[in-house]
């Protein structure tokens, strides 16, 4: 057992210590060469983790598959929910109570914000959210943080800029509610339609941290040390002409970075998937992080992996 951390299930990150969060990053530095592939390790023999996957995902489910595997865990699941008993009519609380009754740690993605909540209450085995509609995507905000960590050597001191899709982007509601436990100036940009939740700011506001809220990347450019951009999240738009207003808003170009127009050790992040906001050659910029923090998911997940089957 890991003194410093106490957690069941990780359903929102605002249930989180900072002690918590430390307890995972350090795990998970520790678990980079096995992330890799360049060191064994069996600490997860014997042990099954369920995948159940009601949205499509790329990341998020390899990299918790990958973890698993990597640590000599095995994985039962399905990434396509037509393929489940769900299509028969079956409840959300009925297919968890199944599936905790089949392996010990479930990993779930849901269209309906409240989905992971609702697991864990009929959950025996630990419950991890991995994206519940517009609401949390807790895990990864600790391999946001984590990939911040490593970049910066601190997530305290950085201005941090938030772009894109603010509304329905459940990405950066998580992380927000994150950088809010640190000392951090936060910037938010998005279209005047897509602005961050008045839940979230209001709880700025309350914890007396700053932020303010800009529509352009270039307004504020060259005062941040991160770029936190994010897709315009389509398939949450009430229609297709609602989306259209909005798509293509951001666009960060090589020309964009060039000169004095940003700091020389800007970080470009993004969860990924990217549509159109960051074109390609920004990609072999020393800007861009997205890939590293991708692959920083692995040893996140091995760290939540471990410290929940010892928990
Ligand atoms: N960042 C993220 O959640 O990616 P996926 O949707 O591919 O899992």
């Amino acid at each position: 057992m890991y003194e410093g951390f106490k957690k069941d299930h990780v359903v929102r990150i605002k249930d989180f210590t900072l002690d918590e969060m430390s307890t995972v990053f350090d795990l998970a530095e520790k678990m980079i060469p096995v992330a890799e592939g360049k060191k064994k390790n069996d600490d997860l023999e014997g042990k099954l983790l369920a995948t159940l996957f009601f949205e499509p995902s790329t990341r998020t489910r390899l990299s918790f598959e990958g973890a698993m595997k990597r640590m000599s865990g095995s994985c039962i699941g399905f990434a396509e929910p037509g393929t489940s008993s769900a299509k028969k009519g079956e409840t959300l609380a009925d297919t968890i109570r199944v599936a905790a009754g089949y392996s010990d740690i479930i990993v779930l993605r849901h269209p309906h914000e409240g989905a992971a909540q609702l697991a864990a209450n009929f959950s025996d085995v630990p419950i991890i959210n991995a994206g519940d509609g517009a609401g949390r995507h807790p895990t990864q905000t600790l391999l946001d943080l984590f990939t911040i960590k490593r970049e910066k050597g601190s997530i305290s001191g950085n201005h941090i800029g938030i772009a894109g899709d603010l509304k329905y982007g459940r990405t950066v509601h998580s992380l927000t509610n994150a950088l809010s436990m640190y000392d951090t100036e936060l910037t938010f940009i998005s279209p005047p339609s897509l602005r961050m939740p008045d839940e979230i700011t209001d709880a700025l506001g309350r914890k007396g941290i700053e932020h303010k809220e800009v529509d352009g990347i270039e307004d504020v450019l060259d005062e941040l040390d991160i770029l936190y951009m994010t897709r315009i999240q389509r398939e949450r738009f009430p229609s297709e002409q609602d989306y259209e207003k909005v798509a293509k808003t951001y666009l960060i170009e090589k020309h964009m970075l060039e000169d004095e127009m940003c700091k020389e050790d800007l970080t470009i992040m993004h969860p990924l998937p990217r549509v159109d906001e960051i074109a390609a050659d920004v990609d072999l910029t020393s800007h861009a992080k997205y890939f590293d923090q991708a692959a920083n998911g692995v040893p996140i997940r091995m760290a939540l992996l471990k410290l929940l089957s010892e928990g």
